[in-house]
């Protein structure tokens, strides 16, 4: 993605801010999770918190949990199914309310997927293999492009574009994604009829919480924080994390990746800057800069903890939020193809099996 283009996203928010704060039900949001494993504090930061803001100022919001995406970049889908459960139950006990938030998973909406095959006709190959984020996980993977890997742009496309989603929260990483869906719904006007509004980016405040060790955040670093695990473990992931042997504490991303890492964790869950902490740690070196993390990160998610522990004591809570949230999407899903079906002149559903006997049509 051109920076030029990320800038000029950057410059349509207050414009775009306004016009969804003067109709809020008028605007539909749609925003996803691959479930490759448990939610951690960086998907919190990063986007749970955005979309229960949205939620609460009265923007429609959808959350795919896109389950066929887990296995873009690996063999298997793993856990998948408790993946997809423990994300539920962090999207409720962040504030996700399921009567007015749907929460769906790929595999449960044949229509969406079904969606794909007209919009893999409106790409190139060469269009899929300059998709930068394509390259970068593609790098990441370190394996072979999967041809599902390769096309994951179209099938966001499908999930942005079946629910006629016309926002889409975006990090500078999946606004190449959303605007090859724009592209999608454009060219599919100009080869069959205007079934689709072209979504807009929304570029949020949302703050990027580093791992631990100042890396990226990720279960497969070990340097995650999960909503979902316990006070106890929490603490000693936080010990375990590589600081450095200076006892001045100073908040230095570049020189000082691990001390920073706990900073910014520490800094997100009490609403003070990294520069701050540091401060009132002074000399204290690691082990107070630990105690002070583990302390102001559990502290930070006690009450979502809380909620979760008691969503997950009621037995099939989740599983019911799911069924509900998959039931909606399917109804939009469902509609949209029928639209996208008439529009390709591929609509049967005029047809009855009545009328002609299978021994005629056996030829005698
Ligand atoms: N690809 C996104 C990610 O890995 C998840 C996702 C799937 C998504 N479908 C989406 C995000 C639609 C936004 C809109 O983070």
């Amino acid at each position: 993605m051109s920076t030029s283009s990320f800038t000029a996203v950057v410059d349509r928010m207050p414009a775009l801010r306004r016009e969804v704060a003067a109709d809020p039900g008028a605007h539909r949001v749609l925003t996803g999770e691959r479930p490759t494993g448990p939610l951690h504090l960086g998907h919190l930061a990063g986007s749970i918190v955005e979309r229960v803001r949205l939620q609460r100022s009265g923007v429609q919001v959808l959350v795919v949990l896109a389950d066929y995406q887990v296995i873009t970049d690996r063999e298997n889908a793993g856990r998948v199914r408790d993946h997809v459960r423990g994300a539920v139950l962090d999207l409720l006990a962040a504030g996700l309310d399921p009567d007015r938030t749907t929460i769906f998973t790929h595999s449960a909406v044949p229509a969406l997927n079904q969606l794909m095959l007209p919009f893999l006709s409106l790409v190139t190959e060469a269009e899929l293999h300059r998709n930068p984020t394509v390259k970068a996980e593609h790098r990441a993977s370190g394996r072979a492009l999967s041809g599902l890997l390769l096309t994951y742009p179209v099938h966001q496309a499908a999930d942005i574009l079946c629910c006629r989603a016309d926002l889409v929260p975006v990090g500078k990483d999946n606004l190449p994604h959303v605007e090859l869906t724009r592209v999608i719904a454009r060219r599919f006007a100009e080869r069959y009829a205007p079934v689709f509004v072209a979504p807009e980016p929304m570029v949020t405040d949302s703050p990027e919480v580093p791992g631990l060790d100042g890396r990226k955040m990720s279960k497969s670093y070990g340097n995650a924080v999960e909503l979902g695990a316990t006070a106890e473990e929490t603490a000693a992931l936080i010990r375990r994390t590589r600081t450095d042997a200076e006892r001045r504490i100073t908040y230095d991303p570049v020189a000082r990746p691990g001390v920073a890492g706990l900073l910014s964790a520490a800094a997100f869950c009490t609403g003070r800057t990294p520069d701050d902490i540091a401060a009132e740690i002074g000399d204290g070196g690691s082990a107070r800069l630990k105690r002070f993390t583990a302390e102001a990160v559990n502290a930070g998610l006690a009450g979502h903890r809380a909620r979760r522990a008691e969503l997950a004591a009621e037995p099939g809570l989740a599983e019911s939020v799911l069924a509900r949230g998959n039931a909606t999407a399917n109804a939009l899903a469902g509609a949209t193809l029928a639209e996208v079906r008439t529009a390709m002149g591929m609509d049967y559903r005029d047809l009855t099996s009545g009328a002609v006997s299978p021994a005629r049509c056996a030829g005698r």
